[in-house]
């Protein structure tokens, strides 16, 4: 796919072309595979660095270490095979020379099929520049570049041929599949270390292949998988919410593509702490059975992981790779630019800018489930239709929602619920959210396991009476949450606002 992408890109003179990606080596073996489509299989690439100078192939085209220099003798030579640049988002800033250097090169490169490549992990290139670039994001491998990587590590093994023999066709392809999301030479280090971790043919390569995969995304620092049981579904109350998810069960199915029904791209839930935002989006992956992976917005704003936005677009990149996934965001807003930092350009707008954009033009089923509480930092762009398809608000669960949560977790602590008043329970539980009545269900059990005795109606009444719920706390807060999301967004449970 993406080989055929700069293929095109040469065959229409494209002359400056910016390729965004942190596999160096990897893009280097597209644009040939792409040259070689273009001119031939004996055609070659130009490539220059500021160690080597312009090379082709073995032979040194001229030595300079001046990417200036370099431009004028790649305009010089006779072939049109395209050229590599490295690192040339090092050189830029204010290289005046270097600049003036790339808009005459675009003007002069036009006339001809020459093409010059730059690589880069982000895009960091003047503004000026932009109108003159083509810039690509390169996308990591998909299962067939994979499963030629696959291929390659067998091959490099000495018992290559007993190893295709013993190896099936499903063990195979759940190896790749378990590999999407690397990069090439991560998946190259995957399927080796799978080898030799388990010796012999056997489908346990898989899991090792899928740890290591936990243990990379992991230490990227921004994502990371979250294992919810599948197929569970304890949500109490939320009608409408659950009913939307429910609806789109089969949205992440071969039968809903082959019908033409775009994947569901995600909703934003907001509202008061503790009603079960989080609680829904894991659900939605579980029921669907599909993967959860959470990234974590501080993460991505402190530095931490690298600049907020190569992280971001890595997040990104790592997520449309194990599509069909869920992407769980709590907070959003955390980090999201106030107005004063917003006009002055801050870094976490323009990660905003580039999640929103994603969004909007996504085609990889990803469904982003993404909570917030502090709905009026909530910049108006993140709310406007064709980012999310629905806004959830979810407010105090109703006094049926409380029934309903209250049994979901007294029956999943074993508790025997026709032995208690639950009518009573429900008039105790007044203003709780779902947290508040799991936490007096839970303190009530170690009441009942310090006296030795059996929980009792009393011991849980009392637990749950000695609760002081936020919402008494904070109803103003509340009540302004609500007032905010009426006109907004629909309410996750099926009572009115
Ligand atoms: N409607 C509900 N049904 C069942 N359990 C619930 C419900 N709401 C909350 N809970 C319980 O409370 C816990 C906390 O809920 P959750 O983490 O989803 O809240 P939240 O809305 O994301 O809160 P926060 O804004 O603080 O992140 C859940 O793990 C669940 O056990
Ligand atoms: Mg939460």
């Amino acid at each position: 796919m993406i080989v055929k992408k700069i293929q095109n890109l040469l065959v229409a003179r494209a002359s400056l072309i910016y390729l965004i990606s942190e596999e160096e080596e990897r893009v280097e073996r597209l644009v040939s595979a792409a040259s070689a489509k273009v001119f031939g299989e004996n055609s070659g690439v130009y490539v220059w660095s500021c160690l080597s100078g312009l090379t082709k192939g073995k032979e040194v085209v001229d030595p300079t270490t001046d990417p200036v220099s370099a431009l004028e003798a790649y305009l010089r030579v006779k072939d049109q095979f395209p050229l590599i640049l490295k690192d040339l988002h090092l050189f830029i800033d204010n290289n005046v020379a270097l600049i003036r250097q790339l808009k005459d090169c675009a003007r002069h490169l036009r006339r001809s099929r020459k093409a010059c490549f730059f690589i880069c992990p982000d895009l960091r290139l003047p503004r000026e520049l932009y109108s003159i670039f083509k810039i690509e994001d390169v996308p990591l491998p998909r299962a067939d570049e994979l499963g030629r990587i696959l291929e390659t590590v067998i091959s490099a093994r000495q018992d290559a041929d007993l190893v295709r023999k013993a190896l099936t066709n499903d063990v195979k392809e759940k190896m790749v599949r378990a590999a999407m999301g690397f990069t090439a030479n991560e998946a190259l280090d995957a399927f080796r270390t799978a080898f030799i971790t388990e010796g012999a043919v056997n489908p346990r390569l898989v899991d090792v292949v899928l740890a290591e995969k936990e243990a990379l995304v992991r230490k990227g620092g921004v994502l990371e998988f979250v294992h919810a049981p599948t197929g569970t579904w304890e949500i109490g109350g939320l009608f409408n919410l659950k009913k939307w998810l429910k609806d789109r069960g089969r949205a992440f199915s071969p039968d809903a593509a082959k019908q033409g029904l775009a994947a569901p791209k995600g909703i934003l839930v907001m509202g008061v702490s503790g009603c079960g935002k989080s609680l829904c989006v894991k659900a939605a992956a579980s029921y669907w059975k599909l993967p959860l992976l959470r990234l974590d917005m501080g993460r991505i704003y402190d530095g931490l992981a690298g600049p907020p936005e190569e992280a971001m677009r890595n997040s990104i990149k790592t997520a449309e790779a194990l599509a069909p996934c869920v992407l769980w965001i709590d907070e959003i807003e955390a980090g999201i630019a106030n107005q004063q930092q917003k006009a002055a350009g801050g870094s976490e707008s323009r990660v905003l800018a580039l999640f929103l954009t994603w969004m909007q033009e996504k085609t990889a089923p990803v469904f982003v489930g993404a909570t917030a509480n502090e709905v009026e930092v909530l910049p108006p762009e993140i709310l406007r239709k064709g980012r999310f398809d629905e806004l959830f608000y979810m407010g105090l669960p109703s006094k049926e929602e409380r029934l309903e949560i209250l049994n979901i977790h007294m029956r999943k602590r074993n508790i025997d619920v026709s032995k208690f008043d639950m009518a009573y329970l429900v008039d105790s539980t007044e203003a709780f959210n779902g947290a508040e009545i799991e936490q007096g269900i839970i303190t009530a059990m170690y009441e009942a396991m310090a006296q030795k005795t059996e929980l009792s109606e009393h011991m849980l009444a009392n637990a749950l009476r000695n609760i002081v719920p936020l919402s008494r706390t904070m109803r103003e807060r509340i009540e302004k949450i609500e007032a905010w999301a009426r006109d907004r967004a629909m309410k996750a449970s099926r009572s009115a606002f």
